[in-house]
């Protein structure tokens, strides 16, 4: 079961990456105006929110005690950049603020995950 669930965590980092890679790679768009939520965004998204569900099962199997405050948040900031980057996926450009608050959320997830122990 340990294997699986480390398994899971690597694809969760997996879809942290795309999800943050595609923010980080267009910041200079973003500046100029430019930047979009790209397939590699909602991808990576998506991936996290799956990963995540299977990680609370998985662990839940296993006996693990798990932070369901800590995830609730993680999930209901997840959820937020989700919506977003759904509904703006055909948009050729994103604005600045909504992109940015994208990225934003995004990292405030990855501290939730790391910082509250
Ligand atoms: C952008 C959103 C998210 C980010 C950046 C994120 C980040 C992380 C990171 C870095 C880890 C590994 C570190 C650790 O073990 O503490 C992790 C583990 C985990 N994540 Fe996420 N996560 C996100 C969303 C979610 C969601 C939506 C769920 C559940 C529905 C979830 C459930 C879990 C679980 C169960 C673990 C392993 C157990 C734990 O250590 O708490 N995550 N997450």
């Amino acid at each position: 079961m340990d294997v699986l669930i480390n398994l899971f965590v690597a694809l969760h980092i997996i879809g942290i990456a795309s999800l943050l890679g595609g923010f980080l790679t267009q910041m200079k768009s973003m500046s100029a105006g430019t930047a979009r939520f790209s397939p590699a965004m909602l991808h990576g998204a998506l991936t996290m929110l799956i990963t995540g569900v299977a990680l609370v099962g998985l662990n839940q199997a296993d006996g693990h005690t798990l932070n369901n405050i800590k995830i609730g948040i993680k999930m209901a900031v997840l959820i937020v950049i989700l919506c977003v980057v759904y509904v703006q996926r055909d948009e050729k450009t994103a604005s600045k603020p909504l992109f940015g608050a994208v990225g934003g959320l995004t990292v405030v997830n990855i501290l939730i995950a790391t910082l509250w122990t």
